[in-house]
């Protein structure tokens, strides 16, 4: 198992390119099991997420390979490997995610048996709502043995609301949608999620043939088509791996660059550096960050998109960590996702949670000192925390962001990190 180990007060200077979005990939990749023949996806980043998304698409009879030009190949045909519809626990239990492919199962194969996703270190991460929206087109759907299985002779139009307790869900709407393309008839999802990563999914899916509407709002309307094809597509760029980078410039003061950056993704996150200081400037696809003086505190709330996400909490709080003044925090998707905050008070950071809120008081500056990664995007706050702190810091449990960010180490030496990863 392996280390990360930073010398902090290093300023970042220089030009990232960013990858194409994890958590579009992923639910792209499981909606391939609808088409009929090759699919070309390129953008999608060598991360360890995918590799196990590949290995569970493998077990359902899908060719996948990566090709030379970088672009992931996926074969699924009609009529082919229609007994294969288990995801197994030992490759769920690695990624939630893995979830979405129970819709795309259950339309194409009429059968799907997906082990019942486990606890998460963010908090309460129910499917209720994937489970409502699948039965209100017309699935059986029970859980025994720690599996969820789910079967229909057809699938038909309905509509359905995918609101629950903290808003609309995004993996839920991708499930939904994905079994409705080849439904019977009409599904409208009410408050369905808008991210870009569910606008990605289904301007996948009309790519390869369905008919989906209203794309981007919060009223999806899909109509049923008989048969969807192969397709080449780019997938979107990874909006909080940028987020992640512009604040690695914000938080070292220093001045970078990023590409393949599309600013219409990152409005919320842009806006509230802007707040704090930081100087952005933006083109069509590439994002300039540089210190521009004084930093000041504020308050931050993560909502479903438009508004903040919940993914890039962390990273701020990092940031707000070093600035001088009172921050709060309020998180409204995960309400206990907190878990990065008693690691930076390690690092001596004055930060007092109460329920979902942080206040954060900002201090001189952070010390290095061993920390412990309980998941991607608080080991993403924890190295932004070590970039800026005085002596040397020791992120553990690494393995939580290899799973979504490809090549972080030596991506941020090149940018001028004393960054490097060892062995335990
Ligand atoms: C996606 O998870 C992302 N994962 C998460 O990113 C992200 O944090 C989250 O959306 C919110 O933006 C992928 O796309 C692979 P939700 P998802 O269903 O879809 C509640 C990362 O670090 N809820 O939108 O599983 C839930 O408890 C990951 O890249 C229900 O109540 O999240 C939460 O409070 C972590 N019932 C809220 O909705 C349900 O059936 C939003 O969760 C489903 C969810």
């Amino acid at each position: 198992m392996g280390k990360i180990v930073i010398e902090g007060e290093h300023r970042l200077e220089g030009t990232v390119r960013i990858n194409g979005a994890k958590n579009a990939a992923l639910p792209i990749m499981a909606a391939c099991i609808l088409l009929n023949g090759p699919s070309r996806i390129r953008g999608i980043p060598n991360i360890v997420d995918i590799q196990t998304q590949s290995e569970i698409l493998k077990e359902l009879g899908g060719e996948v390979k990566r090709l030379e030009d970088g672009a992931i190949e996926i074969i699924f045909r009609d009529g082919e490997n229609l007994d294969k519809y288990t995801a197994p626990y030992d490759l769920v239990s690695t990624m939630r995610a893995s979830i979405c492919v129970l819709g795309p199962l259950l339309t194409k194969r009429h059968k799907a048996k997906v082990s019942y996703p486990g606890g998460c270190v963010i908090g309460e991460r129910p499917i209720d709502l994937h489970i409502k929206g699948l039965r209100a087109m017309g699935a059986q759907i029970e859980t025994t043995e720690g599996y969820i299985l789910a079967s229909a002779d057809k699938l038909a139009g309905t509509e359905v609301s995918m609101k629950g307790k903290y808003g609309t869900t995004v993996l839920g709407t991708c499930n939904v949608m994905s079994a409705a393309v080849l439904a019977e008839g009409t599904t409208v999802i009410e408050d369905a999620a808008c991210e870009p990563e569910v606008q990605d999914l289904a301007n996948f899916l009309n790519k390869a043939g369905a008919k989906i509407s209203g794309i981007g709002g919060n009223k999806l309307i899909i109509e049923g088509v008989r048969e969807l094809h192969g397709v080449d597509y780019e997938i979107i760029p990874d909006r909080i791996e940028a987020g992640t980078y512009m604040i690695a410039g914000a938080i070292t003061k220093g001045d970078i660059t990023l590409e393949n950056a599309k600013q219409e993704h990152l409005i919320a996150i842009i806006n509230k550096l802007r707040e704090i200081g930081v100087d952005i400037t933006t083109t069509t696809n590439s994002i300039h960050v540089k210190n521009n003086g004084i930093y000041h505190p504020i308050d931050l709330t993560t909502m479903p998109y438009p508004g903040m996400p919940t993914d890039i909490q962390a990273q701020f709080m990092a940031l707000l960590c070093t600035i001088e003044g009172k921050s709060i925090v309020t998180e409204k998707v995960f309400p206990d996702r907190f878990m990065h905050a008693a690691e930076l008070r390690r690092m001596g950071a004055d930060i007092m949670v109460e329920g979902s809120c942080a206040i954060i008081k900002g201090i001189p500056f952070l010390s290095g000192t061993n920390v412990m990664v309980s998941d991607l995007r608080a080991g993403a706050g924890l190295v932004l925390a070590g970039l800026v702190a005085k002596g040397t810091t020791h992120v553990h449990r690494i393995y939580h962001l290899d799973r979504g960010y490809e090549r972080l180490v030596e991506r941020l030496s090149s940018l001028g990190a004393a960054i490097q990863r060892m062995s335990e």
